[in-house]
């Protein structure tokens, strides 16, 4: 049964390997992860992921930020961060985790959820719409990826 928590520091190591183990060019734009790295050292907040557990393991999280620090914006969060361990993958994981982060992005204020993925990256988006997400903009060739361009999906899900 996979449990659902706010993480804490202690949780920082597990989250830096689920990084580690999940990355590809088809999930994010950004350099592999260095194994090595502190999860929380780079800005991130405990308060801020969602941790799913399965047997007393950490098997995945969901990060959840303000894109735009006004005002005028904060009815607005965003999914920044979601991997579940391959090992775990295809029993629920991830929908729960994004089930999870709508109710506590209502719990917050927010009136919109938004998030961004790559268009290869078929299974993430499958798990968005399904879970109610919808493309709200296409950033046409925004990367390059082992030397193809690749589009960036804008898609967002009302609270
Ligand atoms: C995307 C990811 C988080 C999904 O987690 P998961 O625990 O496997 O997802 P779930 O088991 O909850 O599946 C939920 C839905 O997602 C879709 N989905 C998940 N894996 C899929 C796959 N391999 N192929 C197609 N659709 C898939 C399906 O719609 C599925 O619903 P269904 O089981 O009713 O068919 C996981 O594959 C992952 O960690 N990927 C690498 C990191 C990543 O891509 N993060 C998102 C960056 S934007």
């Amino acid at each position: 049964m996979t449990g659902i928590r706010p993480a804490d520091a202690r949780d920082g190591p597990a989250l830096t390997a689920l990084d580690v183990a999940t990355w590809s060019p088809r999930v994010s734009p950004a350099p592999a992860p260095d194994p090595a790295s502190s999860f929380f050292g780079g800005g991130h907040r405990p308060e801020d992921v969602l941790v799913a557990e399965r047997g007393g393991r950490v098997v995945g999280y969901l990060m959840l930020h303000q894109p735009v620090p006004l005002p005028s914006h904060g009815h607005v969060l965003e999914v920044n961060g979601l991997a579940v361990d391959p090992g775990h993958q295809g029993r629920g994981v991830g929908r729960r985790l994004v089930e999870e982060a709508k109710r506590e992005a209502r719990r917050r204020g927010a009136r919109k959820l938004s998030l961004r993925v790559l268009a290869p990256n078929a299974s993430a988006r499958r798990l968005y719409e399904s879970c109610g997400f919808v493309v709200e903009g296409v950033l046409r060739d925004e990367f390059a990826l082992e030397g193809r361009p690749v589009d960036d999906l804008l898609m967002a899900c009302a609270l």
